[in-house]
């Protein structure tokens, strides 16, 4: 199965980037499965209704979030609308929205999603590794799912790491997101399991964490906000981990960064490329 992780989409920069390219990828490599982490995507914070519509338009199957999941406080009212969108799994309970879901890829197959957050330097949330236990216990691969996909939205590179590593073997994949710049360590696991620390966003590289420059460096040398963070609006990369998985196990042959257009240099999945 070929299955598609893009990295968080921020900014108007990053949503047309997705929404010109992802339907020419999705047919390029003919992709079984897409999914789109979302949380920066209106405005640099959080996700509106009709971005949600547009990200789904374009390609992507599911859309995850992290940390930035409620900044726009609509999204607390419509994510009870759609099973195709996701927050983080390790929210206390009680939180509008889900954290997983069981979906139909293109080619018929059943792929479990899950987006769960990390805890290292950020908000303590329920255990990550005990949430996602749970979920993967109910529904394992070939018990339920034909492939199972993590976003595991984290600051710390340790975290993620030791995640991927808890779960080789029995996940397709194990994708960091949050960082915004993407790692050089996709690769799959001796048991199976595709891993990359930080997938990186899509966005204009050019900036900071995909926002213009100087608020950042403002608030760095005087520790004064002097304005708001404004996505940076030059041309995006699109920052993906495309994962080739067996249907017979559901787990990893393949991982490969694939980046695309905007700063950065361009790299492509050439294990689809015939
Ligand atoms: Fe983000
Ligand atoms: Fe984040």
């Amino acid at each position: 199965m070929r299955l598609l992780f893009l990295g968080d989409v921020v900014g108007r920069s990053g949503r047309k980037a997705v929404c010109d390219e992802l339907p020419r990828l999705r047919e390029r490599y003919r992709l079984d499965f897409v999914v789109v982490n979302g949380e920066n995507s209106a405005g640099g914070f959080g996700i509106t209704e009709p971005i949600l519509l547009e990200l789904l338009d374009a390609g992507a199957d599911v859309v995850t979030l992290g940390n930035h999941a409620f900044d726009q406080r609509e999204a607390l009212v419509f994510i009870d609308r759609y099973e195709r969108l996701l927050r983080p799994l390790n929210y206390p309970a009680g939180t509008p929205g889900r954290g997983s879901g069981l979906f139909k890829a293109r080619n018929d197959a059943d792929v479990l999603v899950i987006a769960a957050m990390g805890r290292v330097f950020m908000t303590e949330l329920d255990c990550p590794f005990r949430a996602i236990e749970a979920e993967i216990s109910a529904c394992g691969l070939k018990q339920g799912a034909d492939a199972i996909l993590i976003d595991f939205h984290a600051e710390a590179t340790s975290e993620k790491q030791a995640l991927a590593y808890y779960l080789d073997g029995r996940a397709s994949a194990v994708i960091g997101t949050h960082t915004h710049a993407p790692t050089a360590d996709e690769r799959v696991l001796a048991d199976g399991t595709a891993f990359m620390s930080d997938v990186g966003m899509c966005g204009d590289y050019n900036s900071v964490l995909g926002m213009e420059v100087e608020e950042p460096i403002n608030r760095f040398l005087t520790r004064i906000p002097r304005a708001r963070f404004e996505p940076a609006s030059g041309p995006a990369t699109i920052s993906a981990l495309a994962v080739d998985t067996d249907d017979a196990t559901g787990l990893a042959r393949h991982a490969k960064a694939l980046r695309l257009g905007g700063a950065l240099a361009p790299t492509e999945p050439l294990f689809w490329v015939e």
